[in-house]
């Protein structure tokens, strides 16, 4: 086995041919496949030998979602005999598997929990699709193609972002979306959770937050059927609960996939400060939460000791709910503004010997990631952080943030490099295409309303390049990876979130994982076409333009 394995490597081989038995997505580093197959037995035996508790642990999950969906008897045994044999190495990188399918059995081969976790989904993906999907079906023959694999992924990073505020999704459409994230191997999911439009984690000291925070006074929703209409009713209080989102947590901890929740700050503050006015630059002048799209003047009064202890004490209480080394605090589309016409703001500008009211900002974010790296986490951002005319780079450089370029994504991500921040590519919309799967991905007639328009297409966002050729090979290693990033303006319902998300989810998942040159569009339609039933026994909506 050893020897077949090495051989592969030895030769490096990126075969998946035209007419291939092996349907994976991400498509996988090295694989060559063989003829024949093996047929699961009824009591198949998955043999972890001696491996403890934290790597058995797959072993069992796997087995158990098999049963479940097949009704064979598989079980997971601490012996070295079995026709699927996990086999601890040193030489496969974190993330990183070996697969040896033959007539008789299987090898695989990881040497942490993930990477024994992505070869068990590449094993489930490789067998009838009710599997991944988890829906039973005792009927059907379960068999894995014989083939060899070597896979890991191309970046560290390979993200999905889902935007709460602007409208809720419940825990369990979540789930929905994160057993989609890992199907396709993405490994963090970043949790957009306040913004205008609504404040959606509970957060104890604060209660109105997630009264008056969490309710907007209308609601637009765009139905697939029926268009967009205003409901003319007040939406919410709609939050999570700390218990919900220790769920979620869990939920993605058991699938690989670390939670970073993202607390929007200083600006993309409304919903909070409809809530708490006194941590507004203008208290006398109450705001309400924000029913549409854009960007608001009304934001954190950063000169305001009260409204930065405010601030704390909110990501306090939600570091101890996301126990992940991340925590985003957004920093994107901040109006300097209201800073400008308030007094506490121009007295520490002056004070401060600060030449531009964006250095409060700066200074913002150097306080709260000063408070975050004493509870162990490091800062994200967004790249207006570095990116907005007069920013302080080294005030935000101190902790070493990691910055999430969006627009101009790339421009963002060369100068983030250049700056020595490690960055993630999620472009907006560019000539060259979107990470940004919540716009609309077809200009057909039928089409919901939408953000962009509607050139944004699968296709675009599959050929899109993170890391392009210009980049000069000493600053590639800050390209720690690729996001997929979806706003909910216009979306509210489960269906059209779906919709406009699948594939184009897929799409950035191969970004992350596949290497550059291994990928390929129509490759990809082929494969997508075929996980289209196991998009349809899981009930999901998704957008079918790729197969017209
Ligand atoms: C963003 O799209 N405002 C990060």
């Amino acid at each position: 086995m050893k020897k077949i394995l090495f051989v592969l490597l030895l030769c490096s081989i990126e075969v998946v041919q035209a007419q291939s038995r092996v349907n994976l997505t991400p498509r996988p580093k090295q694989m060559v496949e063989g003829q024949g197959q093996f047929e699961l037995p009824s009591r198949l035996v998955v043999a972890y030998g001696s491996l403890p508790d934290s790597l058995s642990r797959e072993a069992a999950r796997f087995v158990s979602d098999l049963n479940a969906a097949t009704g064979l008897q598989a079980s997971a045994l601490s012996s070295t005999e079995g026709a699927i044999r996990m086999q601890l190495v040193s030489d496969c990188s974190p993330e990183g598997y070996r697969l040896a399918v033959t007539n008789e059995g299987v090898q695989v081969e990881a040497s942490t929990s993930a990477g024994f976790f992505y070869a068990f989904q590449s094993l489930k993906k490789m067998l009838p699709a009710n599997v991944m999907a988890r829906k039973y079906d005792a009927r059907r023959k379960y068999a894995l193609p014989v083939v060899t694999i070597a896979d890991e992924p191309r970046f560290r990073y390979r993200g999905f972002m889902l935007d709460v505020s602007r409208h809720f999704f419940a825990v369990d459409q979540l789930k929905r979306m994160i057993d989609i994230m890992a199907a396709y191997k993405m490994n963090y999911f970043h949790w957009h959770l306040t913004d205008d439009q609504g404040w959606r984690p509970e957060i104890k000291k604060y209660p109105r937050l997630t009264t008056v925070g969490a309710t907007a006074p209308n609601c637009r929703i765009t139905d697939m059927k029926r268009g967009t209409y205003w409901t003319n009713q007040p939406y919410g209080p709609y939050f999570y609960t700390r218990e919900e989102m220790r769920e979620v947590v869990e939920y993605c901890a058991q699938r690989h996939i670390t939670v970073i929740p993202e607390v929007d700050m200083p600006g993309h503050f409304v919903a909070a400060l409809a809530a708490y006015p006194e941590f507004g630059c203008d208290p006398s002048h109450p705001v309400t939460v924000w029913t549409t799209g854009g960007v608001s003047r009304e934001v954190l009064n950063v000169a305001n000791p009260r409204a930065m202890q405010f601030a704390k004490d909110v990501l306090a209480e939600l570091c101890d709910i996301f126990p992940g080394p991340y925590f985003h605090i957004g920093g994107d589309e901040c109006p300097t503004n209201a800073w400008e016409a308030n007094a506490d703001c121009q007295r520490l500008l002056k004070e401060e010997g600060m030449k531009s009211f964006r250095e409060l900002q700066s200074r913002f974010t150097e306080e709260m990631s000063d408070f975050l790296a004493t509870r162990g986490k490091r800062t994200l951002l967004w790249n207006e952080s570095i990116t907005a005319q007069g920013s302080d780079l080294a005030r935000v450089k101190k902790n070493n943030p990691l910055i999430f370029c969006w627009y101009p994504c790339q421009k963002a991500a060369l100068m983030a490099s250049e700056n020595g921040f490690q960055n993630i590519v999620s472009d907006i919309h560019s000539d060259t295409g979107s990470y940004y799967i919540n716009r609309k991905q077809s200009t057909d007639p039928g089409e919901p309303d939408g953000a962009g328009k509607g050139d944004d297409t699968v296709e675009r966002c599959y050929n899109y390049v993170p890391v392009p050729e210009s980049v000069p090979a000493h600053l590639q290693p800050f390209y720690t990876g690729v996001q997929a990033t979806f706003w909910c303006e216009w979306v509210g319902t489960n269906d059209y979130l779906e919709y406009l998300a699948l594939p184009r989810l897929m799409a950035v998942a191969e970004a992350g994982w596949t290497p550059q040159e291994a990928k390929n569009f129509e490759d990809f339609r082929r494969r997508m076409g075929l996980d289209r039933e196991m998009l349809d026994l899981g009930g999901y909506s998704y957008g079918k333009h790729i197969w017209k």
